[in-house]
């Protein structure tokens, strides 16, 4: 059991969660956890993240563990200033451009790793190459600022399952497997960073809270990956993957009608049915139905299995903006699983 004294000895049992308030006493305590190699659920402004010190390759090891994520799949590296991430990393001129337009908020930026980078080898699973951030949540940067050295963060919840954005989720998906959990509520931008290669020509790995067009406007154009991959060989990042962010009850696109027995994921103006209706914006702005993305498919999830509701409907959204992360967030949800390729 972690210990509640300030000076903490952390058993590797981990079973008990120390919920954190987003205080000054809170940010205090989860930085000790996190120095002395705990695990720490936080949140930034995408999703809940689940830090560990970057630099400690224990620590990182039971990020893996307690996500049951596959050893293969690299991490993202948090920093409090641009400055302390190019450290880490070679920073390249568009990194440079890209960095001041958009640090501290929702873009992750891969770059090759410099050989005397603070962050273990595990955390980047062994690539020569490290993907790097700055959040804009006050309370992630108060946390990297108490803790003093770079946090690895993947989305706080187990393999493969819906992504984070209150502190009920991540405790649903980890409570008695993490030390601690920062509850700072709800995350305002509701889908992650966006992800862009930066080690040889620039390339869109994941589309995220900042959208295509604002990066293009700073960089010019990019390349976009295969956003669909059945079995991960030959991705260029392992989180490709096509089953993702699964919630238990099947997922339909497109949908253009919808049946008594099924739930409802809409967006604008409701289809007429459902036995249970999530909207994840009535007036169809993309920006408040990227926040209400992944409390609405946790819910309705939820309320299908209660309900014995056989899918999740999801009406049609806008392929532009963030419409472009939500629509591969659902994409991913409505995948065929493979067993044994989740994370
Ligand atoms: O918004 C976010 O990015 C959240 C918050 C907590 O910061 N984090 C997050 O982490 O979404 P995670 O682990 O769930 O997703 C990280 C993605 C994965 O798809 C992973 O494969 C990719 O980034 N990635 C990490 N390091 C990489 C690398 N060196 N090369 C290519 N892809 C990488
Ligand atoms: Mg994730």
């Amino acid at each position: 059991m972690a210990s509640r004294a300030g000076k903490t000895r952390i058993s590797s049992a981990r079973d008990v969660t120390e919920i954190l308030r987003p205080d000054a006493s809170g940010i205090a305590r989860g930085a000790a956890l996190l120095r002395s190699g705990g695990l720490v659920g936080f949140a930034t402004e995408t999703v809940y993240g689940l830090g560990a010190d970057a630099s400690d390759d224990r620590a990182v090891a039971a990020i893996y563990e307690a996500k049951g994520r596959p050893g293969n799949n690299p991490l993202i590296c948090h920093y409090a200033t641009a400055a302390d991430a190019f450290v880490d990393v070679a920073a390249c001129a568009p990194a440079i451009r890209l960095a001041e337009a958009f640090w501290p908020g929702p873009l992750t930026m891969v770059l090759p790793r410099r050989a005397d980078s603070r962050v273990c080898r595990r955390a980047g699973a062994g690539r020569d190459t490290l993907a790097v951030r700055v959040p804009a949540h006050p309370d992630a940067i108060a946390l990297l600022q108490a803790v003093g050295r770079p946090l690895a963060a993947p989305s706080a919840n187990r393999s493969g399952q819906v992504s984070p954005t209150t502190a009920a989720h991540v405790l649903a998906d980890l409570e008695g497997r993490i030390d601690g959990l920062i509850d700072s509520g709800a995350c305002p931008v509701g889908v992650e960073s966006t992800v862009v290669d930066l080690c040889g020509t620039p390339r869109l790995l994941r589309p995220g809270g900042v959208t295509l067009e604002a990066i293009e406007a700073v960089i010019g154009k990019l390349q976009t990956a295969p956003v669909l991959h059945p079995d991960g060989v030959g991705l260029p990042s392992p989180g490709l993957l096509a089953s993702h962010y699964a919630p238990a009850t099947r997922v339909r696109l497109e949908a253009r009608e919808v049946g008594p027995d099924e739930a409802l994921l809409a967006f604008g103006a409701p289809l007429a049915g459902g036995g249970a209706v999530f909207n994840l914006s009535p007036e169809g702005d993309l920006a408040v139905a990227a926040a209400n993305l992944f409390a609405g498919l946790h819910w309705l999830d939820h309320a299908a299995r209660e309900r014995g509701l056989t899918s999740i409907a999801v009406m049609g959204i806008p392929a532009h903006g963030l419409g472009l992360a939500i629509i591969d967030r659902l994409t991913r949800a409505a995948a065929p699983r493979k067993e044994g390729l989740l994370f």
